[in-house]
Parts: C-alpha cells; sequence; structure tokens
C-alpha cells in the first residue's frame, strides 16, 4: 500500500469533510468548554491547528474545572440559560439523556463517520433516535502497579482485592522500614464526587453486588455484597490509603503515584501516557493491568466512561461547529489523541493501528478491557441519573469516612433511590 504521509493524509480527511459540507462563508470564532485533566488544554491547540488551517476558522477551549460533577453543573446552567455564546460541549458519556434536548442532532451529519466507531458507543450517545454527541475517546480504569516495587518485593501482580491490598501493605510496610516515610500502598478517587461512583461501582460489581439501578430500572444496591464491597474499601482507607484519598480526584491520585510514592494506583488510561512523561520518577518503572476481582465467582470490573463532543443547538455559529465536531471525532483527531494523551479511541480501525500501540501499548491491550466494561445506570435512570449517582456517592463517601456502617448507609440510600425513582424512572 502506498504510504501517505501525514500532511497529505490530512489534506484528504479534510478536503472529504469539507466537500460534505461545503465551504464555509466567512470565517467564525468558536467556543469549545471542556473539562480538561493531564496535557489536555495544551493539547488541543495543536489537535484543531490542521481543522483552523483548512477551514480558515478559529477555536478556543474554554477550559473546566477538572472535575466531572462540576462541569456538569456548569452545563445546565449555561444550557438552561440558552447561552449562545458557547458552540461545543465536550460531554461524558452519562450526559447524553440528560443534556439531549440541548443539542443539535448529529444524525445526518456524521452518517458516514458513526459506522466507522464501535456501535455501541455510538448507541450510548443516541437518545430516541437523535444523535445527541460524537464520541472523541472512550475510558475505562486500569490497576497501575510498580514493576520495579513487586520484583523487588517478589510479588506477584495482584488479581484480587485481597491480595491488592496484602501486597500494597507488605511493600508499604518494607518500603517505610527502609526509609521512605512518604509511600503508600493504593491511590485512588475517594472525593465525593461522580469519580467516586465510578470507583466503587467497580468494587460493587466486581463482588458480585450488581450494578446500582439495573438495565431493566430495579434498585440493586442494597445487598450484602454490595456491603461487603464497601466494608472492603473502608479497610483501606487510613492504612494502605493516606486518609486524604477521600478528597482525591483523577490529578491527586496521579500526582503521587507521578512522584513515585505509590505502588498501586485505580486511574484512567490518559494516567499512562503522562506517567512516562520525561518528568515523571516512574517513567519505564510501571505496568497496567486489569482490575481485581472481588474473588471467588466474581469477575474484574471496569467503569465505562468515555467523552463526546455535542453542538449546542443555541450556537449561532453551528456550521462551523458541526464541522469540527466531525473532525474532532474523526480518525485523524482520534490519533493524534491517542498518540499524545493516550486516550482510547472510539474508532474501531485505529486499535489496529501500528503507529498507536507502539507510542501507547496500553491501547490496543485495552479493547477488550473497555468493550467489557460496566456502564454506570445512565441508561434507565435517564434524566435521574445525576441524583441518583450523587446519592450513591454520598452513602460510599460516608461509609469510608466512618460515617454509618456500609450496611446501615445502603439501607437508606434504598429508601433515597426508592423515593427518587418514584412511580418510574
Ligand atoms: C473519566 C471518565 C468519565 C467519568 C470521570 C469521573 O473522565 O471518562 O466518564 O465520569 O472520569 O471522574
Amino acid at each position: 500500500m502506498m504510504k501517505m504521509t501525514g500532511r497529505a493524509l490530512r489534506s484528504a480527511a479534510l478536503g472529504a469533510l469539507m466537500a460534505g459540507l461545503g465551504a464555509p462563508a466567512m470565517a467564525e470564532e468558536l467556543f469549545y468548554v471542556s473539562g480538561a485533566v493531564g496535557n489536555a488544554v495544551e493539547n488541543f491547540k495543536t489537535l484543531v491547528k490542521p481543522w483552523e488551517e483548512a477551514t480558515g476558522h478559529t477555536v478556543t477551549m474554554v477550559p473546566m474545572p477538572a472535575s466531572t460533577t462540576d462541569q456538569f453543573g456548569q452545563y445546565r446552567l449555561w444550557l438552561a440559560a440558552g447561552a449562545s455564546d458557547i458552540d461545543l460541549y465536550q460531554t461524558d458519556v452519562i450526559w447524553a439523556p440528560q443534556l439531549a434536548d440541548h443539542f443539535v442532532d448529529l444524525t445526518e451529519v456524521a452518517k458516514d463517520l458513526a459506522p466507522t466507531h464501535f456501535p455501541s458507543i455510538i448507541e450510548s450517545q443516541t437518545v430516541n433516535g437523535k444523535l445527541v454527541a460524537l464520541p472523541i475517546f472512550t475510558d475505562a480504569p486500569a490497576l497501575y502497579y510498580r514493576k520495579d516495587l513487586l520484583e523487588k518485593h517478589g510479588k506477584a501482580v495482584p488479581t484480587t482485592w485481597a491480595e491488592m491490598q496484602e501486597t500494597a501493605q507488605f511493600i508499604q510496610d518494607a518500603e517505610r522500614a527502609a526509609g521512605d516515610a512518604d509511600i503508600w500502598g493504593f491511590v485512588w478517587q475517594g472525593n465525593a464526587y461522580e469519580g467516586l461512583t465510578c470507583n466503587a461501582l467497580e468494587w460493587v460489581k466486581s463482588f458480585g453486588g450488581g450494578q446500582i439501578v439495573e438495565a431493566d430500572g430495579t434498585i440493586s444496591v442494597n445487598n450484602e455484597n454490595a456491603v461487603a464491597a464497601l466494608e472492603t474499601a473502608k479497610g483501606w482507607v487510613g492504612t494502605i490509603s493516606p486518609e486524604g484519598v477521600l478528597a482525591y480526584q483523577e490529578e491527586e491520585a496521579r500526582g503521587l503515584w507521578q512522584t513515585g510514592n505509590a505502588v498501586f494506583m485505580r486511574n484512567w488510561p490518559y494516567a499512562y501516557g503522562l506517567g512516562n512523561g520525561e518528568d515523571s520518577a516512574v517513567k519505564g518503572l510501571f505496568g497496567v493491568t486489569p482490575l481485581p476481582s472481588g474473588g471467588e465467582g466474581s469477575g474484574s470490573a471496569a467503569t465505562l466512561g468515555g467523552w463526546n463532543v455535542a453542538v449546542s443547538k443555541y450556537s449561532t455559529k453551528q456550521e462551523a461547529a458541526i464541522s469540527l465536531a466531525l473532525y474532532l471525532a474523526g480518525p485523524e483527531a482520534q490519533k493524534q489523541r491517542a498518540l499524545t494523551e493516550s486516550n482510547l479511541p472510539t474508532i474501531v480501525s485505529l486499535y489496529d493501528d501500528a503507529e498507536i500501540a507502539a507510542a501507547q501499548p496500553i491501547i490496543p491491550q485495552w479493547k477488550e478491557v473497555f468493550l467489557n466494561a460496566v456502564p454506570r445506570p445512565s441508561a434507565p435512570t435517564l434524566g435521574k441519573y445525576n441524583e441518583v449517582s450523587a446519592r450513591f456517592w454520598s452513602a460510599v463517601h460516608s461509609t469510608l469516612s466512618g460515617n454509618g456502617s456500609a450496611a446501615e448507609n445502603l439501607e437508606l440510600l434504598e429508601v433515597e433511590l426508592t423515593d427518587i425513582k418514584g412511580s418510574g424512572w
């Protein structure tokens, strides 16, 4: 096959894009709001440059707080007010049903692009036949582990939470005894926000305790496996995890990990490329493995995450905004994001891309993990998902903080969720 240069590929892809949309009448200045972790803000400028050059439009990223929960609150205010100065929103995979009414239907404009993506991801962004947002990357977490430390202490990569806890404690104790006072066994996201819903869903599901609310709408969270899962996690706080983990989001966990002060970390793939960066103390020293399972008879569970781009119904520059959305969800931008931010593409063929596999080996390795990932109950709970999730993470946070037992908090949660559900989701 003839090898095309990056530039040739780029102009071919953009040519096709522009042909589909017709040349723009005038240069527009777009505003794109997005939460940002790691190097996403810097990279956005490089990412959109080819599109800006090809179309003559420009785009400015308006960075949001890192917490997806805070972003959601802000987006809802803007959208409820019909804000016309924001053209595109970067949206979390769980938001489509709640925000659908505010976004442009992309079904028709994406009819050639959408079939190149994993069908389940397109499905997650489709609400009553309307394609609400286009996927730009998907997400499924990993257990990051320090190869060097496991080797030094003769420990295997753990496959159950009990093994993880045992190994974390062992290495933490040994390293502290040898003078490394700052080392911790395990860091994760324990702050009271959406990220804790993701972490706790993984514990509960992997202990055989279900998915909070099942696909058919049944509230399942008050059960003894879920209780056991939360009590197990509570046992980590102050032993293998710092007390401060109850305020950690993704970036705090990564910060501690990247200074070399943790044996294990639960985080999304974006932390892979950054962990191997020049300024990282753990460059080349770590591996990734699926999250541990709860033990006998139950498997590993990874929460399905991911981000999309939506075009605001209130934008006065929709044609240019749609062109940008198609570009960001397309193969060139997804490949760039994979190479520089180790984000998992949503375009099937990129999992066979040799350049991506060489630069970010986690990507092909993680295809099976995200394809088997557990969705949060945003589809069955529809417009009430955010409230359901907030009640869940609060119950979990209380339990982890020693504010009531898991059994008490889950019993109360069931009552609250039943009330929110009312006569139906
Ligand atoms: C990641 C996931 C997103 C999730 C968030 C929680 O960004 O992609 O889906 O809601 O983490 O913190």
